[in-house]
């Protein structure tokens, strides 16, 4: 058999094939890495094809509605592809070639090629569909790129950034994806995919885009799904701030058909000639050693290619839940002294700072979008409150919501044609009563939202963190600037412009860490991580809750992403309380900070909290930069174990937290703490205890054992009923051997 040209795209671990038929590429094989291009290319052309459906075998890369490739109902697209388009003259298909395959040279070394598609029928109508092999992590990025030089513009009802069709990967498979609402993010559900049937996994909220489903999943090739440890996983994930959809369908003759992309909500994307439309990236990752290994992947790419920081993240002290709007420069400075004490190091002014006279913040319905500070609440200003924040050794970060306004404001007021409304029907308004969403498609809002955070932002000499917040969805689906033929662009130009505008602000000020959140967790996802350092999981801070938010977070994104705060208790979203170490042990496991009310706590639990603090700071560059294993799933039992293991694997931490657990109730399996390196010895020693010494979990803590019996016979613990906790801190010794 004469084997097709091919194209092969290798990370560490995993390859992805292409293989050119009849002037496309098309999809070949995504599996372990093997080279043996040609032998993958040959295996998939010569696999047994159901004939009434799929004669011509494995599909092209980006297949479109009308394409020559498959037959019948096929041809027309009822599988759904990547894109469907009409043309200026009214012809609705695309039949690609492919007219260019190149490299395009990357500095890290990663392989990327691009492959140039035309239209047979069209030739100005082009798609330059990217490829990205990482050669750090197992990690593909793809992206398309549409334009076109007809007569006219061109309407793009379907413009997905990528669809794989897949032949031969398996038979079955178990799709594990997130969702959740305010409050209540990020549950795990894992089905079988049946045979026939599709998922639909989407947002359609315009903001709040990681709530109902986030924009990512694990599909497990094989009879069950996958374990931490073992099977065949396909990751996969939409960086899009924005309106998305990924659909999942397992066909009757077993190909699996995966598309993703940004979703049009009222209409077709009508692209002029002359533009580009450049559309969102795609993620994906083989895994042949389970979930583990594949959220492993996810993490390393993040924070190595995605993420504008890789240092260390600061602990912050969030004034929000402590004080809400209730702000001014004596409560803030005395919020400072307790952020100091307890070993904050970075203090985060949340809402309320802004908006002046009968517009002033002093409730969630005035003021957003004047983004000048309250000189009645500081009449010093906030320069000052910067300076008390530097006396005590704190940076200072402030609270923004820039993509919205409130029709109580200053902006709204001089600039009513700035928000996004419906031509000739009332504006339906959100949080407040009063809230807008400003309209990002138009350049000109996007230069006046930019220059005046900008202007806040400089305004305070060495502000160090930015909350970039946003409270609202689209709930009015018109953009005064967008022409009447243009309003269903919204969906796509309003992300688009939130890109631009975080990529303004990211240029102007390189230095800034900025947190993405939306009302809690609605924008943890690789869209935003794309500009922020990081995202807040939940408005949710009940720990008990949120150890199971940051256990279904932490499939995807790392733990340095993961803002995770001790709060007061009883909680306010849950009246449940907890002690305040196993608050602390809760946030460890993230990027730990503080939202307390003042003089939250007795000198004791100040001292104890220090202790936590200081033990932090020592262990974040393994929470934060290193491998996470999950050991024990709370969705499966009572409790939950992580295990994050430095890149050399010479320092680790445990933290194990109990959920509601039934008195003596003795099932306790050992931690088996995969991910230590068998070979080394590792001292064991129980960290965060409010008593030194007392109450220990492990009657190892002290002793030093070889990893290679941790991950064998595994670590015996004790866990109290109800919600007991705690960590572990493991420091490989210098030489081996030496049992005490
Ligand atoms: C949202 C955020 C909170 C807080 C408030 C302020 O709800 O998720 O953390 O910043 O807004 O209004």
């Amino acid at each position: 058999m004469k084997s097709p040209a091919t194209l092969s795209l290798e990370t560490p671990g995993a390859q992805l094939v292409l293989a050119r038929r009849s002037g496309v590429w098309t999809f070949a094989h995504l599996g372990a890495r093997c080279g043996a291009a040609e032998d993958l290319a040959a295996l998939a052309s010569a696999r047994p094809y159901a004939a009434n459906h799929c004669a011509e075998g494995p599909m092209e890369t980006y297949p479109a509605f009308g394409s020559s490739r498959g037959q019948g109902h096929r041809r027309l697209g009822n599988t759904r592809g990547a894109l469907q388009v009409r043309h200026a003259d009214g012809d609705v298909s695309v039949d690609w070639r492919c007219v260019e395959t190149r490299d395009v040279p990357e500095p890290s070394g990663a392989r990327h090629v691009a492959l140039v598609l035309a239209d047979r029928r069209h030739p100005s109508f082009r798609a330059v569909q990217h490829f990205l092999a990482w050669n750090d992590c197992d990690v593909f990025e793809t992206w398309v790129e549409l334009s076109h030089g007809e007569s006219g513009p061109v309407a793009l009802s379907r413009m997905d950034s990528f669809c794989l069709e897949a032949t031969g990967l398996g038979d079955r498979f178990h799709l594990l994806s997130l969702s959740g609402q305010w409050a209540n993010e990020a549950h795990v559900a894992e089905d079988e995919l049946l045979r026939g049937r599709e998922v639909v996994l989407g947002s359609r909220a315009g903001v709040h885009d990681a709530w109902e489903n986030q924009p990512a999943f694990f599909l497990s090739v094989g009879p069950a799904p996958a374990t931490e440890e073992s099977g065949r996983v396909l990751a996969g994930a939409l960086c899009w701030s924005g309106v998305w959809e990924i659909r999942i369908r397992h066909e009757w003759s077993h190909e699996l058909r995966l598309s993703a992309g940004a979703a049009n909500l009222s209409g077709p994307y009508v692209l002029e000639p002359g533009r580009t439309l450049v559309l969102p990236k795609f993620v994906f990752s083989w895994s042949e050693r389970g979930k583990g290994h594949a959220s492993r992947t996810l993490h390393r790419w993040a924070r190595a290619h995605l993420m504008p920081h890789s240092a260390p993240r600061d602990i912050v002290f969030n004034s929000w839940e402590g004080v809400r709007f209730d702000l001014s420069e004596a409560r803030l400075a005395s919020l400072m002294d307790d952020a100091r004490a307890l070993g904050a190091e970075c203090f985060v002014v949340d809402d309320g700072w802004f908006g002046r006279g009968r517009f002033a913040r002093n409730d969630a319905a005035h003021g957003l979008g004047d983004w000048k500070e309250d000189r009645a609440k500081f009449p010093r200003g906030l320069a000052r409150v910067a300076q008390e924040a530097k006396r005590r050794g704190l940076r200072l970060g402030l609270w923004f919501e820039p993509e919205m306004a409130d029709t109580e404001s200053e902006l709204v007021r001089d600039h009513p044609d700035w928000v996004l409304r419906e031509a000739g029907r009332p504006l339906r308004l959100q949080r407040g009563g009063t809230q807008v969403v400003l309209d990002l498609a138009n350049p000109v809002v996007r230069d006046a939202v930019f220059a005046s955070v900008d202007a806040a932002i400089r305004a305070i000499p060495g502000l160090a963190y930015v909350k970039w917040d946003a409270n609202a969805d689209i709930a009015n689906a018109g953009s005064p600037f967008l022409g009447p033929d243009r309003q269903a662009n919204l969906w796509f130009d309003y992300a688009a412009g939130l890109c631009d505008l975080l990529a303004r602000l990211r240029a102007a000020h390189p230095r800034l860490v900025l947190q993405a959140c939306a009302s809690g967790g609605g924008r943890a996802e690789f869209g935003s991580l794309a500009f922020a350092d990081e995202f807040w999981c939940s408005d949710n801070t009940c720990a008990q809750q949120r150890v199971l938010v940051q256990w279904g977070l932490s499939l995807f994104y790392p733990a340095c992403a993961m803002a995770a705060h001790v709060t007061a208790v009883p909680n306010k979203q849950t009246r449940r309380t907890a002690s305040l170490k196993y608050r602390f042990d809760v946030a460890f496991s993230g990027r730990l900070g503080f939202e307390l009310p003042p003089d939250p706590l007795s000198p004791e639990e100040t001292a104890f909290a220090r202790t936590c603090a200081s033990a932090y700071k020592r262990l974040r560059p393994v929470v934060q930069g290193g491998d996470l294993h999950r050991i024990a799933s709370p969705c499966e039992g009572d409790h939950a174990a992580l295990l994050f293991v430095s890149p050399d694997k010479r320092r680790a931490v445990v933290a194990v937290y109990g959920l509601s657990r039934a008195a003596n109730d003795g099932r306790l399996a050992p931690l088996r703490l995969s991910g230590l390196a068998p070979s080394l010895d590792y001292r064991i020693r129980e960290i965060n205890l409010p008593r030194p010494g007392t109450g220990l979990h492990t009657a190892f803590s002290g002793k030093t054992l070889r990893g290679g019996a941790l991950v064998s016979a595994g670590l015996p613990f004790d866990l109290g009923p109800g919600d007991d906790s705690f960590v572990l801190e493991l420091t490989a010794t210098k030489q081996q051997g030496t049992h005490t």
